[in-house]
């Protein structure tokens, strides 16, 4: 029988009603608009494209969306600046810059100089560390819709081998943390693989749930996964373009192979994709009551 489909596209489009019904209510109860700043240095037409999206979404559930598009060449020290004006200005309840920047800026430096309180892509070291922790705080936004994505699947992750593919500090790792975590959503066994483990098959066919971030087209096969597992695909990879000029895109996991054996699996695009911009507005609104004192 092949593989429940986990659609992100379903899925976001509710958990996104469930937000903007409390966007509203924040709105006529406090008065308060939650507020986005979204930055983008240079002409990346990726980068282009999520921006465009992430503001989309936000205006479409009543939040307020600002993007702030800067030449390639801008300096660090007037990104820098930027940021700074933003933490300030408490119409901005959370401020998103769009990576990767210019080789020219230091993106640690950028990330790190964003006020904790409007981190809402959940990269600053405050947030990564009480993740850690398993304190409250921003949660990086893909890593956060895998997340919802299978609790709202009904996918019990307590006690499930786990095995993550890619130690990123956006996706793998936060991932590989979050489903350790000693708390409903977590409680796995997590391995987490990358280009030095020495089998990687032989992990991911111990695989209850299979996260793949690697970035490498149609890397997973059918012969490395076990029978009735559940795959979340995070990988988006240009592999050509239509006749008009759009991308073609495949996931990291080769959907047609793995279909017949896997128990359910996200889609590449429509699967983990659009929960991560969801989740980003989930985050603004949380920084948005944080800063009210409303929480
Ligand atoms: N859908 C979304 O919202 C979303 C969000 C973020 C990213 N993505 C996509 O997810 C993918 C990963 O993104 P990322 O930012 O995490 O990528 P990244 O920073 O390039 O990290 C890739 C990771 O995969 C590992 N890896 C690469 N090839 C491998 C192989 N053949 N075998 C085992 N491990 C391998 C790397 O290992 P080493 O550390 O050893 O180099 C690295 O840890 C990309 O396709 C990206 O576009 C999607």
């Amino acid at each position: 029988m092949p593989a429940t489909i986990i659609s992100g596209v379903a899925i976001a489009k509710t958990i996104r009603e469930e937000l903007a019904a409390d966007v509203a209510t924040l709105s006529s109860r406090h008065g308060l608009v939650p507020g986005l700043v979204t930055i983008l240095v240079g002409e990346d037409p990726a980068s282009q494209s999520y921006v465009a999206a992430k503001n989309k979404t936000a205006h479409a559930m009543g939040i307020h969306s600002e993007q702030i598009t800067l030449p390639a060449e801008t300096s660090e020290a007037e990104l820098l600046r930027i940021v700074e004006t933003c933490n300030r200005n408490p119409a901005v309840h959370g401020i998103l810059v769009q990576l990767p920047l210019p080789r020219h800026i230091n993106e640690a430096k950028v990330l790190f100089a964003i006020d904790p309180a409007k981190d809402v892509d959940g990269f600053h070291p405050v947030n990564a560390g009480k993740m850690m922790l398993g304190e409250r705080c921003f949660l990086p936004c893909t890593p956060h819709g895998i997340l919802e994505l299978l609790q709202r699947s009904g996918v019990e992750t307590s006690g499930a081998e786990v095995v993550v593919v890619g130690r990123s500090n956006i996706v793998g790792k936060p991932i590989a943390n979050l489903m350790l975590q000693k708390r409903p959503g977590g409680n796995a066994t997590v391995t987490v693989c990358h280009t030095r483990t020495r089998d990687m098959t032989a992990h991911t066919r111990r695989a209850d749930i299979l996260i793949v971030a690697a970035g490498v087209a149609r890397m997973i096969k059918a012969d490395q996964i076990k029978e009735g597992a559940v795959i979340i695909d995070v990988g988006v990879n240009r592999i050509g373009q239509t006749a008009a000029g759009k991308a073609i895109l495949a996931g990291d996991v080769d959907f047609d192979d793995v279909v017949q054996k896997a128990g359910a699996i996200t889609p590449v695009p429509g699967g983990v994709g659009p929960m991560t911009i969801t989740m980003l507005m989930k985050n603004t609104l949380q920084a948005a009551r944080q800063a009210a004192g409303i929480d």
